[in-house]
């Protein structure tokens, strides 16, 4: 099953995209996560992410899409996959458009997890990410057992450097202007499906099992 997550920043894509890799045993791959882990690793690629990342713009399609495309094509994808951050623009979608067709394969939905802006930016300022293991959580909704320190993998959680509101409000105008034309060019292939976001995100992820079917 090829699965794609769409939604503004916040809207709970990776929440959700964990829930159902878990759930469905197919790999998780946020584009957002490999540059985190980039960056963390002080790599050329991280390097020059994190410039763009830092002011809530995107990162040029040039860089992106090889990363995304080397990653898919890993033996681990063969039964699928749930993509969290992208596409994120027209032509990264018709790039993997012809990557998967290519392979005589197609993508099997677009999930979009709608949540109006007025609730992102409350939620991001209580989010807390492990940038060693990836995980997140919520210090209301989904706080960590101990106070800033990672359930999973122990390390020490933090504020992503690019959920400070005003870095929010900035990725929320290049979503709309940017990655919102996704919902349309997804709806006319039929692949479409909408999911409130708004939602406690058990629900969330219940309305979107319907949706995949158990
Ligand atoms: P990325 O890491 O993809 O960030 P994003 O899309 O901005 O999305 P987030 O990860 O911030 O939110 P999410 O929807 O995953 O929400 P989450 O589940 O964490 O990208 C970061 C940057 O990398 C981009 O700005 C760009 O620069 C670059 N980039 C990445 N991919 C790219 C691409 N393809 N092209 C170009 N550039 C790219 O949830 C948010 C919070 O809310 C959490 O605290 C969570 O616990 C909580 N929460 C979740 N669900 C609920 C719920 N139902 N109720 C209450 N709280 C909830
Ligand atoms: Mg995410």
């Amino acid at each position: 099953m090829k699965i794609i997550m769409l939604g503004a920043p916040g809207a709970g894509k990776g929440t959700q995209a964990k829930m159902i890799a878990d759930q469905y045993g197919i790999p998780h791959i946020s584009t957002g996560d490999i540059f985190r882990a980039n960056i963390k690793e002080q790599t050329e690629l991280g390097m020059e992410a994190k410039t763009y990342m830092d002011k809530g713009a995107l990162v040029p399609d040039e860089l992106t899409v090889k990363i995304l495309l080397d990653r898919v094509a890993k033996d681990d994808c063969k039964s699928g996959y749930v993509l969290d951050g992208f596409p994120r623009t027209i032509p990264q979608a018709e790039v993997l458009d012809k990557a998967v067709k290519e392979l005589n394969e197609t993508i099997d939905y677009a999930i979009n997890v709608e949540v109006p802006d007025e609730n992102i930016i409350k939620r991001m300022s209580g989010r807390r990410a492990c940038l060693a293991c990836g995980a997140t959580y919520h210090v209301e909704h989904v706080p960590p057992k101990k106070e800033g320190i990672c359930d999973r993998c122990g390390k020490e959680l933090v504020l992503r450097d690019d959920d400070k509101p005003e870095t929010v409000k900035k990725r929320l105008e290049v979503y709309h202007a940017q990655t919102q034309p996704l919902i349309e060019y997804y709806n006319k292939k039929n692949i479409l499906k909408e999911v409130d976001g708004t939602k406690d995100m058990k629900d969330v992820f219940a309305d979107i099992v319907k949706i995949l079917g158990a």
